[in-house]
């Protein structure tokens, strides 16, 4: 079993969809989420995670120098022995110090092409750009911003979209099995890159 810890800063609907599937569905037996750990005191996700049973940990960012919260985040995932840090709507940019500690074992998802589109607000710009269809991008996170290399894609049709919310929706939807999926093909080693 793989352990995994998932950072979250909001709403965590990626996080349950692994946890969930950690316990009965694709992921089981195959990966157990050691702790979420959250930037955000108030995010609703650390509920989510605490009523499916995982460990929650707030590392607050807020009033604290990058390095320190980094170091303190750095020292929950190794007490918790976690071996990847797989990132779910986590608004933080990690510095090199933290990049270099878990190289190659930092994971994001995003919710574009990230050869096309970086940075927040995916859904919006395939909204407003009204494209026939988005990718989802889970990549390997390096020290740019949705630069790291990406790990696999999936489209989502977006014909008939006639709202950002049902673009989201689409989008999320696909993200939500994507992911795990991902990360299945990652801890069986379907999916290889780097040490
Ligand atoms: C998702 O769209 C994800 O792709 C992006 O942030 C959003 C997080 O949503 N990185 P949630 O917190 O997992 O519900």
């Amino acid at each position: 079993m793989t352990p995994i810890g998932i950072l979250i800063s909001g709403r965590g609907s990626n996080m349950e969809a692994i946890v969930r599937n950690t316990h009965d569905g694709i992921l089981r037996g195959l990966c157990n989420v050691e702790v979420v750990i959250s930037n955000v005191q108030t995010a609703p996700g650390l509920s989510i995670a605490r009523g499916l049973g995982v460990s929650t940990e707030v590392v607050s960012s807020a009033s604290k120098k990058r390095r320190r919260f980094e170091e303190d985040m750095i020292e929950v995932l190794q007490r918790y022995g976690v071996d990847y840090v797989v990132l779910a709507g986590f608004m933080r940019i990690l510095s090199p110090h933290f990049i270099r500690r878990y190289r190659n074992r930092i994971i994001n998802i995003h919710p574009a092409d990230t050869e096309r589109f970086r940075g927040l607000g995916g859904y919006d710009w395939a909204f407003r750009q009204r494209l026939a269809a988005t990718k989802i991008t889970v990549h390997l996170v390096d020290e740019g911003v949705d630069t790291g290399r990406i790990l696999a894609q999936r489209e989502v049709d977006l014909r008939g979209a006639e709202t950002l919310a049902e673009v989201e929706r689409r989008g999320l939807a696909a993200e939500h099995e994507f992911y795990s999926e991902v990360l299945r093909g990652i801890v069986r080693g379907d999916i290889r890159f780097g040490e």
